[in-house]
């Protein structure tokens, strides 16, 4: 099968589209044909072995450390199921049924088959396209986290997110107003009429208003993109305000107590399954910044690595 493959830490010209022999799925496994897949801000981290201050370490333990160990990076997917490891059913999947999920630490999914636990698959609903599928799963699932696990949005919360036009805020505007939320957006003026149709209430453009000093306050604020620290953010809180932050180092998270509140995003399925539910319903619109084929993949992470996707970037492997 084609897939593309990483053999060194570095710029996005070190990913290669080669051929490799097709994964074998185990007991409890499932071949998925990957239809879509995302290339995202957690792909460019491993890739460039960037990783937040204090992560190094233990990220290239997980990873490899001198090497990538998981040549093959990607970590969502939707497609089709080609073959199951015990026989012809699998945990309730069969050959044929449209599927969709991620992959956790195996990664695996920028790649024509991925194998999967089976635990980690989901049905995907047949009005949601592959593209959004695989699309929504990161950011969705990190903007669930922390509006949902790490903070309380309830009808009148006021929340602010900044980063609103990337894969993590585009899902955060609009699932803080399925919660019931007042939501302001950050983002540059470029992105503000599609931030506006996400549905939020107010936008404000960061190449022209410094958002620590925004003179209003804010009960939930989501700092996706690293640019408030606890202190300049506790600033924009009332009493009882949380402050999530996305991006945090190492010491952010230990020291994150309280008000303050960081942490990595689980991978699970009834989250994967809430969300695609939330596509299929049409309460949660996927931002798609371009979709393109697997030999536009250097491409593909070299627009990552800029900052300046909106929403989510998908790749057709
Ligand atoms: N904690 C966790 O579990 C977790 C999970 C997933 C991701 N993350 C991290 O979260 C970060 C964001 O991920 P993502 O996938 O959402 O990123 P992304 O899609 O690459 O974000 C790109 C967007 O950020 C906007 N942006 C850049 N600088 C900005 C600023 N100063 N203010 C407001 N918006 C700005 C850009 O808009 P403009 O072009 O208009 O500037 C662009 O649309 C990454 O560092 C990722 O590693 C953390």
């Amino acid at each position: 099968m084609r897939a593309a493959v990483v053999r060194e830490y570095g710029a996005p010209d070190v990913v290669r589209v080669v051929d490799v022999d097709t994964p074998v799925p185990g007991p409890k496994e499932v071949l998925v044909r990957v239809h879509a897949t995302a290339v995202t801000a957690a792909d460019s981290r491993i890739r460039g072995a960037r990783f937040p201050r204090g992560f190094a370490p233990f990220a290239r333990l997980a990873f490899g450390l001198r090497r990538p160990r998981r040549t093959v990076l990607g970590n969502t997917f939707s497609g089709v199921v080609e073959a199951v490891g015990d026989g012809d059913k699998v945990a309730g999947f069969a050959v044929g049924d449209e599927v969709a999920g991620t992959t956790g630490l195996r990664m695996g999914t920028h790649a024509e088959y991925a194998v999967v636990p089976a635990s980690r698959v989901v049905a995907k609903p047949a009005g949601v396209s592959h593209d959004d599928a695989a699309g929504v799963l990161f950011g969705g699932a990190t903007a669930l986290f922390f509006l949902r696990d790490k903070a309380t949005v309830r009808p009148g919360t006021t929340v602010l997110v900044i980063g609103a036009s990337g894969a993590i805020g585009t899902s955060a505007v609009q699932l803080a107003k399925h919660f019931g939320g007042v939501v302001t957006g950050v983002t540059s003026g470029a992105s503000a009429e599609l931030v506006r149709s996400l549905g939020a209430d107010h936008v404000v453009d960061y190449t022209t208003t410094d958002i620590a000093s925004l003179p209003e306050r804010y009960d939930v604020v989501l700092d996706t993109v690293g640019t408030l620290s606890p202190a300049s953010g506790r600033r924009l809180l009332p009493d009882g305000g949380v402050l999530l932050l996305a991006v945090a180092d190492l010491g952010e998270i230990l020291r994150a107590r309280g008000d303050v509140r960081a942490g990595t995003s689980p991978e699970r399925v009834e989250d994967a399954r809430e969300l695609l539910d939330l596509v299929a319903s049409g309460a949660l619109r996927v931002v798609l910044d371009r979709v393109v084929p697997l030999d536009e993949v250097v491409a593909a992470h070299e627009r990552v690595d800029s900052g300046r996707k909106v929403g989510n970037l998908v790749l057709h492997p």
